[in-house]
C-alpha cells in the first residue's frame, strides 16, 4: 500500500514558566492511503501535540517542533510556508479538533459555513457549491438537506451538530482526516453512531484516517491499526488484532483491562496505578518504570530499543531482550 504520511522522530517542546514540557519526544509511524490508524494513551501523552505538529498548528511561543520531519504525498510539512500550509489544510488533509462544539459559528447558516471553505479553496459557483453541500450533508447522514442548510446550529441537536462539523471537514475531499476525540463529548448512543458514520465515509471515500481516542472500544471497530503512546512516545504500534489479542507492553495491557469499551461494557475495570511522568524532566529509561509491575533494574537507567514483534507490530520495552530478563549472576 502506498505510503500517504511519515512521521520522522519527531519532537515537540512547549516552553513555559515552569521549564520546557517536551511533550512529543521522538514519534515516528507511517500511515497508508485509505487507513485508519488510532492513537490512543492516557490524558497527557502527546496525542493532540503529534495531531496538531502534522497540521502545523502548534501554537509558537509557546511551542516548537524541535527536531523530525513529517512528510505528506513526498512533501515535508515541517519547514513548509504558512501560506502553503493554509492550503494543505484547506484542501488535503482535515481535522476535527478536541472540542467539535465550537468549531461551528452560531452567527452564520449550517450552508454558509459549509460552503465558505469550498469557494475559498476551489474556482466553484455558489449554486454548484450549495448542491456539495447537500450531497455532503446527505453523506453524513442529515435528512432533509435543503431546508437544514438554511438553518443555525441552535438549531440541531448535539450528535446532529458533530456530523456537521464532520460534513465541513469532508466538503473538500481531503485525502487525510484526523479526528481528535470526535465523540468525547456526546452520549454513549450518539457515540456508537458517530462511529459507524466515521466506518461509513471510510468505505464510501476511501479517505485516510488519523483517530485519537481514549476509548479502545472505538478503535476495536474501527481501526486498522493502533498506536499506543505514553509520555510523548509510542510505546507500542500494530494491527487491531496483534494489540487486542497479543498486546506485549505492560502499559498496553493495563490500558485494555482500564479503560470503558463500548464493546465489552459489563466488564470490570482495573485502573493502572499511579500517574505518567512529569514531561518536564522525563526519566531517561522507560518511563512507565515507576508503574510498570514487570520493571526491572535496567529499565529506569535506559530507555529500551524498539523489537518487531512481527512485520507490523513493533514493541520498545526490555522484556523482549532476553539478557535483560535474566539478572546478572554475580
Ligand atoms: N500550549 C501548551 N502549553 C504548554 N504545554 C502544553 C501545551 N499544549 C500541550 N501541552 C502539554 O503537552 C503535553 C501533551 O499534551 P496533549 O494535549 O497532546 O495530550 P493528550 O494526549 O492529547 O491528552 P488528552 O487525552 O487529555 O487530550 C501535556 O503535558 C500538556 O500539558
Ligand atoms: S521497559 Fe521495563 S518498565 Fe518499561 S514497560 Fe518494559 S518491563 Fe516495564
Ligand atoms: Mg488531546
Amino acid at each position: 500500500m502506498e505510503k500517504l504520511l511519515q512521521v520522522k522522530d519527531l519532537h515537540v517542546s512547549f516552553v513555559t514558566y515552569g521549564g520546557e514540557v517536551q511533550a512529543v519526544r521522538g514519534v515516528s509511524f507511517d500511515l497508508h492511503k485509505g487507513e485508519t490508524l488510532a492513537i490512543v494513551g492516557e490524558s497527557g501523552c502527546g496525542k493532540s501535540v503529534t495531531a496538531n505538529s502534522i497540521m502545523k498548528l502548534i501554537p509558537s511561543p509557546p511551542g516548537k517542533i524541535t527536531a523530525g520531519k513529517i512528510i505528506y504525498n513526498g512533501q515535508e510539512l515541517v519547514t513548509k510556508e504558512e501560506k502553503e500550509m493554509r492550503h494543505i489544510r484547506g484542501v488535503d488533509i482535515s481535522m476535527i479538533f478536541q472540542d467539535p462544539m465550537t468549531a461551528l459559528n452560531p452567527t452564520l447558516t449550517i450552508g454558509e459555513q459549509l460552503t465558505e471553505g469550498l469557494r475559498q479553496h476551489q474556482q466553484i459557483s455558489r449554486q454548484a457549491a450549495n448542491q456539495q453541500a447537500m450531497d455532503i450533508l446527505d453523506l453524513v447522514g442529515i435528512p432533509n438537506p435543503k431546508e437544514r442548510l438554511r438553518q443555525y446550529p441552535h438549531q440541531f441537536s448535539g450528535g446532529m451538530r458533530q456530523r456537521i462539523v464532520i460534513a465541513m471537514a469532508l466538503i473538500c475531499e481531503p485525502e487525510l482526516l484526523i479526528a481528535d476525540e470526535p465523540t468525547t463529548a456526546l452520549d454513549v448512543t450518539i457515540q456508537a453512531q458517530i462511529l459507524e458514520l466515521f466506518e461509513k465515509i471510510q468505505k464510501e471515500t476511501g479517505i485516510a484516517i488519523i483517530l485519537i481516542t481514549h476509548d479502545l472500544g472505538v478503535v476495536a471497530k474501527i481501526a486498522d491499526r493502533i498506536a499506543v503512546m505514553y509520555a510523548g512516545k509510542i510505546i507500542e504500534v500494530g494491527d487491531k488484532r496483534e494489540i487486542f489479542y497479543h498486546a506485549s507492553h505492560p502499559y498496553t495491557k493495563g490500558l485494555l483491562l482500564s479503560v470503558p469499551r463500548l464493546d465489552r461494557p459489563e466488564e470490570k475495570l482495573i485502573p493502572i496505578d499511579g500517574t505518567p511522568p512529569d514531561l518536564f524532566s522525563p526519566p531517561v529509561g522507560c518511563p512507565f518504570t515507576a508503574r510498570c509491575p514487570q520493571a526491572m533494574e535496567v529499565c529506569e537507567k535506559v530507555y529500551p530499543y524498539q523489537t518487531a514483534l512481527s512485520d507490523t507490530h513493533q514493541v520498545e520495552c526490555w522484556l523482549q531482550d532476553e539478557k535483560a530478563r535474566k539478572p546478572a549472576v554475580l
